[in-house]
């Protein structure tokens, strides 16, 4: 991969993409500044090179200019983190931008606004994708999460200047690589989340590489579901059952071992809940929302990885975003945090969501910053953002 390292970017204007699409609350405010502080190292590196450094990013799904998803905020945060003022522009490009950087002096850092207000971000429109290009001399891609998406920061730029990868997308494909290509065993996927449609290719990809399968979260009712259980009112993908039906043949013909939950925590409503309790895997009645794993799996769990050399951890246990529906993720997540000779990866967007909602970031190896973009690496896929930077 061709790194920031290998570029003459010494006093030359070097546009940056960054992932700076970071969670906000109702006001706007930031609530999670990873991704800012994780873009550090390399803007830091720029400015140390004297560079004019030019920062692209998007922020949210907008539809043409919207307030809410300005990137004012992220530009104070970071001249904040910095302790250097960073300048932000009320455009994308045009010639009051173009001004702008031609007054930047060397070391200064600017941030354009959120790149998704033109509709030809999304297109990777071959016009939008030149104008960006011509902003700069050379282009550095540090936004990993956002390497999934065909655009034009993203894709589309790199048609027109010399692009290099920068210190955060080359730790995260140094991280996954090392997992997919090289993992200690035993090696245990501690697998999560509603959607087994979402999983598939993870698991798929990983299963004869792994020892032992735990899964949790809402896609355990649906392989329940496919070996006959009762799951009441609990999530469930009814059309995926084959699915299910598929992984749990292939773990068995591989010889790995998968491991469900044996009890869960039920409610009778998710929003006005009246009553929860724990109940075993095969006592769900109708009415009965399955919102968590219980204590049992818990533990079975823990088993499970207490030797685990390599322990991906990838989607929540339960509806933790909800009161008192977090306890088995966060008591798992505890469990991973306290490691120390065994590598714990974590993956995803609400993975890392519910560590940093648990305080438990500095005790992971490493929580990958993508979501959408980690999955599409594990499950093998070529991410049209990182092909240009090899
Ligand atoms: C992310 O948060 O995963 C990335 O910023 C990509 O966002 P997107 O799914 O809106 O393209």
């Amino acid at each position: 991969m061709k790194s920031i390292r290998d570029a003459e970017v010494r006093h030359q204007t070097v546009l940056l993409r960054e992932d700076y699409n970071v969670p906000t609350d109702k006001d706007g405010q930031i609530t999670s500044d990873t991704r800012i502080i994780a873009s550090l190292p390399t803007i830091k590196y720029l400015i140390e090179k004297e560079a004019r450094v030019v920062i692209i990013s998007h922020m949210g799904r907008p539809k043409g200019k919207d307030p809410l998803y300005q990137l004012d905020k992220v530009a104070e945060r970071l001249s904040a983190l910095l302790g250097k003022n960073v300048q932000k522009t009320a455009n994308i490009i045009g010639d009051d931008v173009k001004s702008v950087i031609d007054q930047m002096q060397a070391g200064e850092v600017l941030m354009l606004e959120n790149v998704r207000f033109d509709p030809r971000e999304n297109s990777n429109d071959p016009e939008f994708s030149k104008e960006l290009a011509s902003l700069g001399k050379l282009y550095v891609n540090d936004a990993f999460s956002a390497s999934h998406r065909e655009h034009a920061s993203v894709l589309g730029i790199t048609q027109y200047l010399p692009s290099y990868a920068g210190f955060s997308m080359e730790k995260e494909i140094i991280e996954l690589n090392q997992l997919l290509d090289r993992p200690a065993h035993p090696f245990i996927l501690l697998q999560g989340g509603a959607k087994v449609s979402n999983k598939i290719g993870v698991i798929e990809r990983l299963l004869d590489k792994l020892d032992v399968i735990c899964i949790g979260g809402g896609m355990a009712f649906t392989f329940l579901k496919a070996q006959g259980y009762a799951v009441g009112k609990s999530y469930l993908e009814i059309e995926k059952l084959d699915v299910a039906n598929k992984i749990m043949d292939m773990a068995k013909n591989l010889g790995k071992k998968l491991i469900l939950p044996v009890d869960f925590l039920v409610t009778d409503s998710l929003e006005h809940s009246t009553h929860r309790e724990i109940v075993a895997f095969d006592k769900f009645q109708d009415y009965m929302i399955g919102a968590d794993i219980g204590p049992s799996s818990v533990e079975l769990f823990k088993k499970h990885m207490l030797y685990g050399k390599t322990i991906l951890t990838n989607g929540p246990m339960g509806i933790f975003e909800k009161e008192g529906f977090g306890t088995g993720t966060l008591d798992l997540y505890r469990f991973l945090g306290n490691f120390r000779d065994t590598h714990v990866l974590a993956a995803g967007g609400d993975t890392s969501a519910a560590i940093e909602k648990f305080g438990l970031s500095s005790r992971f190896n490493y929580i990958s910053l993508g979501g959408g973009a980690t999955l599409e690496y594990l499950e093998g896929k070529e991410l049209p953002g990182i092909k240009p930077l090899l």
